[in-house]
């Protein structure tokens, strides 16, 4: 069974009479353990394509997750596939400013699958980021609230990370600290990572790239490791 399977997805957007086609029959799929980037212009629907396979926005066509269509899913259903299932993670980290970087993993264990406080540790310890625990993410860096904000992702073990454009507020060689923890993720961990890349260089530390241009997959390239 792959993570993701998509035919024929379609996503148009409406806002009172006008209507934006963004996807236009777009279909790929996913294999576990793949780390694939997502790459095209501005406007091409990478976000979106996300935010569809988050079960955030509805669409036409097919968007089979772990095996099962996500139209069928229920609102607890998706709820419980967002928390247990899935990870992401954001441009701008995403992290609630008022909780230190421990509180912040807390809650997203919270409302997942329950850890300890030693995995919370253990989380933060893998990403680099155990002794800031006690942080709020103003005294942090941007580099560093994204590791803590990989840290919040992986603590309810996800069987996919979503991570869109998660070096983009970085300096040149903070990102490319990001991409080295994410290729330890997926030859290490064995995560299985669909990441928005605006930047040819990230692109390599994949294992495929996906390349969109007006709401379809014009070019499916893998990578030799
Ligand atoms: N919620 C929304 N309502 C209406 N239109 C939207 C919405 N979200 C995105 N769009 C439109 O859909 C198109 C694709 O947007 P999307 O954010 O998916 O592109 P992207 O490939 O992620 O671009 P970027 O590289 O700039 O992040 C754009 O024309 C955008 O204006
Ligand atoms: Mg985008």
């Amino acid at each position: 069974m792959k993570p993701i399977q998509v035919n024929d997805l379609h996503k148009t957007y409406l806002q009172g009479r006008l209507s934006t086609k963004v996807l236009k029959g777009l279909s790929f799929s996913l294999d576990e353990g793949e780390f694939v980037s997502l790459v095209g212009p501005s406007g091409s629907g990478k976000t979106t394509l996300l935010h569809v396979l988050g079960g955030f926005e509805d669409y036409d066509g097919s968007v089979e997750l772990f095996g099962k269509e996500l139209k069928t899913y229920t609102e607890t259903e998706k709820a419980r596939m967002r928390a247990h299932d899935i990870g992401f993670v954001f441009q701008f980290y995403n992290l609630i400013p008022n909780l230190t970087a421990y509180e912040n993993i807390l809650l997203a264990s919270v409302l997942g699958k329950h850890k300890t406080k030693d995995d919370i540790m253990a989380v933060l310890a893998m990403v680099g980021m155990e002794a800031f625990a006690h942080y709020h993410p103003g005294r942090l860096s941007g580099g560093m609230q994204q590791r803590v904000a990989i840290a919040r992702c992986l603590i309810n073990e996800p069987r996919i990370i979503f991570a869109d454009e998660p070096t983009g507020n970085l300096d040149y060689k903070n990102g490319l600290a990001i991409m080295d923890l994410f290729k330890t993720l997926n030859i290490e961990h064995k995560k299985t990572i669909l990441m928005v890349s605006h930047n040819e260089e990230t692109t390599r530390y994949g294992t495929r790239v996906l390349h969109l241009l007006d709401g379809k997959v014009i070019k499916d390239e893998r990578l030799a490791i």
